[in-house]
């Protein structure tokens, strides 16, 4: 099959448009994808190196990674479970202990053995979601809409204040492991360049494509180093990782699951445009790709501002992001008053994505319509929509741990 080079890939501005959301099974040069072999040996490369290309940047390559235990108490959460934070410490364009992500780690103490465990960046910081006080306050930039921040700064007024958010003791109380860092860590969510992940990449070179890795990819990218170390401890199944983000983080989520296969299930709650949503839209009342890149101009690479008035020239839509996720199972987790994230939009890229699961031998989407609020859909792409606003809450991490249960639990 003749493939695009990438390189061969064109500006933006020369792409073809097309108003429909292009095939996930046709490549770039038109041929027709028909076997497992073709889509895992081209297809699927093919749109990694175009999701880079023109919305993402890049994905760097992973440097070797240390984790260091900083705090652990073994007899937390009243003697059910084990506390840790861990300083992983990671090798990253050629320098030692270029960057470091405090993951916050809680395991029920039974079973023992390794357990599946739910990882994903955090808003604020671990210390919104416990109360112990030995765990640290990050000193990285943060909004100062985050609970306990002053003047961009985390302090210890935000300890245990979203505990709700990421709720340790319930998940370990199922079974399951949860490990958590604070985004910032790998890069603070603001376009400043010198500072984090993106003060220690190489500086692009004037005439090459715009596809320096922005943001979201770092994030992704960071998401990945945590899976490096975790897959190292023998308390966690390396086998059974679950990804999972809120919002931007969502789309992070996301992002991880299609370009890391170690993630055996994928969770991106209410991640809307840049992510779950489509690009291609006129919904009014959800994000699109000009309001999203104008709001956030640090998340998607530069070459991804050339489609703020032209998304019909995208050579994807989001529902071949979530086909690179195939043959794993995923949930689209949404509300009822967040349309903003797009919640039929997001239904209609599952259904999109589901010819590329039939092509590997297993079923994606099985509904046609969207569930009502508060049932979970649970097929292999499954969807879920409970009433209220944008937020993580217990009621999510119910739908989470269902749909983890018939998935990650034999
Ligand atoms: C904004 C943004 C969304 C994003 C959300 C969030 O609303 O427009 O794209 O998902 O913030 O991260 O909470």
């Amino acid at each position: 099959m003749a493939l695009v080079a990438a390189a061969d890939f064109p500006p933006p501005g020369d792409l073809p448009a097309r108003k429909s959301f292009p095939d996930p099974l046709t490549t770039f040069a038109g041929e027709k994808v028909t076997t497992k072999e073709v889509w895992l040996k081209e297809r699927r490369p093919e749109l990694k190196e175009l999701f880079q290309r023109y919305m993402y940047g890049r994905l760097p390559e992973s440097g070797k990674v240390t984790g260091v235990v900083k705090y652990e108490d073994k007899q937390a959460f009243g003697g059910k479970g084990t506390l840790r934070e861990v300083e992983l410490q990671i090798d990253a364009f050629g320098k030692t202990n270029a960057l470091q992500i405090y993951l916050m780690i809680a395991l029920p103490n039974a079973p023992v053995g390794a357990v599946p465990t739910f990882v994903g960046p955090n808003f604020g910081g671990n210390h919104l979601y416990t109360t112990d006080p030995n765990i640290r306050i990050p000193e990285a930039w943060m909004y100062d809409k985050y609970p306990g921040v002053k003047n961009n700064q985390a302090t210890k007024e935000g300890r245990g204040l979203a505990t709700d958010v990421w709720p340790l003791e319930v998940i370990i109380g199922r079974g399951y492991g949860v490990a958590t860092f604070y985004n910032g860590d790998v890069q603070p969510d603001r376009p400043n360049v010198d500072e984090g992940f993106r003060k220690l990449m190489p500086k692009p070179k004037g005439d090459g494509p715009d596809d320096a890795t922005a943001t979201i990819m770092s994030w992704a990218w960071g998401v990945s180093r945590c899976a490096d170390y975790l897959s190292t401890i023998s308390e966690v199944d390396a086998k059974r990782l679950a990804v999972v983000g809120h919002s931007r983080l969502g789309k992070t989520a996301l992002l991880a699951g299609a370009f890391d296969e170690r993630f055996a299930l994928v969770l991106p709650h209410q991640a809307g445009c840049g992510g779950t949503g489509p690009s291609r839209h006129d919904d009014p009342k959800a994000e699109g790709v000009k309001r999203i890149n104008t709001a956030f101009p640090h998340w998607f690479s530069t070459s991804f501002k050339a489609f703020n008035d032209a998304t019909e020239k995208l050579p994807f839509d989001q529902h071949c992001l979530a086909a690179l996720c195939a043959p794993r199972p995923m949930l689209y987790t949404n509300a009822t008053d967040d349309l903003w994230a797009n919640p039929s939009g997001q239904f209609e890229m599952l259904k999109l994505a589901t010819p590329v699961y039939e092509l590997l031998g297993v079923t994606g989407l099985e509904a046609t319509t969207m569930s009502p609020p508060n049932k979970l859909i649970e097929s292999r792409l499954g969807y879920f929509i409970r009433p209220g606003k944008h937020a993580m809450t217990p009621d999510d991490w119910k739908a989470f741990m269902a749909f983890a249960d018939k998935w990650l639990k034999k």
